[in-house]
């Protein structure tokens, strides 16, 4: 930003390199997942295909689901809830993600030019931070952590419920048993790798010599912690792939090839 204080920079940005690109593929990259989870959870339909649920709509909290046999389905929200169940879930991923630190950075960056990159001025007026609402909601972020652990979970059943066919025997695999794998593999190394998650398990420690346990889970989590912009991307994308096998699936495209 501009101001007193700051150095009299006539020119809008001193870099020469392709400033823009990140921002632009951010932007890109954000804006067809939502425009695609719009759709999908918006649609109340082919979420379901023995022995797989999508991960946009599970756990089931209406009465209104498809029926998943030995699946996550608790109807607290009963037979009132005429809208599609996802809606009633996705509050939770989606608050964790849109709260999420690296998600904060990329969106400030691609949707609102705040700033639009490193050394290059932002076109607002004023600057107020996360210090006042909405933003200040942003601070709410290890609330959706603590939500987003038991969803991942949910979704870990659901992995486990993917070893069966579509006649529920247990034992066997398809290709979308394999989706489910590499996704929930992916979102709990997104969900661990978190700020909040690595403060929580070593923060606010004098000594780590009196918390050998506490040290060793936080130098894991700081390897993992430092691809957390990689794994926030590959996690959206296979929970959005996962989802979209489902629906193929579901919708009679083609039949889940069985690998035994
Ligand atoms: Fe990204 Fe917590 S900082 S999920």
């Amino acid at each position: 930003m501009r101001g007193a204080g700051r150095a009299a920079i006539a020119a809008p940005h001193l870099r020469t390199d392709r400033w823009w690109l990140q921002p632009a593929v951010t932007f890109a990259g954000l804006l067809a997942f939502i425009v695609y989870s719009t759709w999908r959870a918006f649609a109340n339909a082919d979420y379901y295909a023995a022995p797989y649920v999508s991960p946009f709509y599970s756990p089931c909290l209406a009465e209104n689901c498809a029926p998943m046999k030995g699946g996550p389905n608790w109807e607290i929200f009963g037979s009132w809830w005429g809208l599609s169940p996802a809606l009633l879930i996705l509050i939770f991923p989606l608050g964790f993600r849109l709260t999420c630190y690296y998600y904060r950075k990329a969106y400030y960056r691609g949707f609102w030019a705040s700033p639009p990159a490193c050394a290059v001025a932002e076109p607002h007026k004023t600057y107020t931070g996360e210090t006042r609402f909405p933003l200040i909601l942003q601070n709410m972020h290890r609330y959706f952590f603590y939500a987003a652990v038991p969803v991942a979970g949910i979704l870990t059943y659901d992995t486990v419920l993917a070893f069966r066919d579509e006649d529920y025997e247990w034992g066997h695999m398809g290709l979308g048993t394999l989706v489910f794998l590499v996704n929930i593999v992916l979102i709990w190394a997104y969900t661990l790798s978190c700020h909040s998650c690595r403060h929580i398990v070593g923060g606010k420690l004098k000594h780590f010599s009196k918390h050998p346990v506490r040290y060793r889970m936080w130098q894991w989590i700081g390897k993992l912690n430092a691809r957390h912009m990689l794994l926030a991307w590959a996690s959206l994308i296979s929970v959005a792939l996962a989802d979209f096998y489902v629906y193929l699936v579901a919708s009679g495209v083609f039949d889940d090839p069985r690998l035994f």
